[in-house]
């Protein structure tokens, strides 16, 4: 059975003042029935991970360098992420792909540097609307599981997130059939690549316009093993409703 996890993806949003909503999320939820894990920029990670300490939240980076240390200004290496107490880092969102011009090999690389340091990594894919409109959608993701994802990879240092470009911070979700389909074709080629135990093990998390009122709806669908969450897990009280609708489904 895999464990549900709602992800939260501050981006780049938040100084001390939001941590107060970490210490409110972790009082709503002391004993949640999914993982719950809050990916806060950098700079608030060691105090973000004090404040949820005692609670069952956990703590996430955004990115992290390919490199195990050295002369790399301005990033951040995994080794750096687990000693302010993260456990996970996301890698390879489409926002860092389009930023920071970062290829599946890049993706890749970091992943195995994440992995051989001990944090689960949380792997973003997904289309643009271009090539979903092009009827390619499902090459890309092909393209990019086999390009980003390591061969190390197991169900317990492994979460993938579909993110359709297009419907990261838009409003705009894909329908249902359109979501299932994309889950269910990540997880036939996972099962492909790894076999069926570790196929069926790694968790497929929905990302892109979740929010209170479409989670549940989101979350019936198969396959789908919780949610990556941008915008609305900035607030306790936007968040929380989402986590309650993970637990529930
Ligand atoms: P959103 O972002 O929930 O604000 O659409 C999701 C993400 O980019 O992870």
């Amino acid at each position: 059975m895999r464990r549900k996890l709602a992800a939260g993806n501050w981006k780049m949003n938040g100084t001390s003042a939001a941590l107060a909503e970490l210490n409110t999320l972790a009082s709503i939820h002391p004993t949640p029935d999914v993982d719950i894990l809050i990916c806060p920029p950098a700079p608030l990670l060691s105090r973000a991970a004090n404040v949820t300490a005692q609670s069952q939240i956990t703590i996430g980076g955004q990115d992290c360098h390919t490199a195990v240390s050295g002369a790399h200004t301005g990033d951040t290496s995994a080794d750096m992420l687990l000693d302010a107490g993260a456990t996970a880092v996301i890698l390879g969102h489409s926002e860092r792909r389009e930023d920071h011009d970062e290829r599946n090999e890049d993706v890749r690389a970091k992943a195995r540097t994440a992995m051989n340091a001990g944090l689960v990594t949380v792997i973003c894919l997904g289309e643009s609307l271009a090539q979903r409109e092009a009827a390619n959608t499902l090459d890309i993701i092909a393209g990019q599981m086999s390009g980003s994802i390591p061969d190390q990879a197991t169900g317990e240092n492994l979460v993938i997130a579909y993110e359709p470009i297009w419907a990261i911070g838009t409003g705009m979700v894909p329908t249902l059939e359109q979501i299932a389909e994309v889950h269910d074709f990540i997880r036939v080629r996972l099962e492909r690549r790894f076999g069926e135990g570790v196929g069926r093990s790694v968790r497929l998390l929905y990302g892109g316009s979740v929010k209170p009122s479409n989670a549940a709806e989101i979350f019936a669908v198969p396959n789908v093993d919780g949610a990556l969450v941008g915008g609305a897990s900035l607030k306790a009280a936007d968040f929380s409703p989402i986590i309650t609708a993970l637990e529930q489904s």
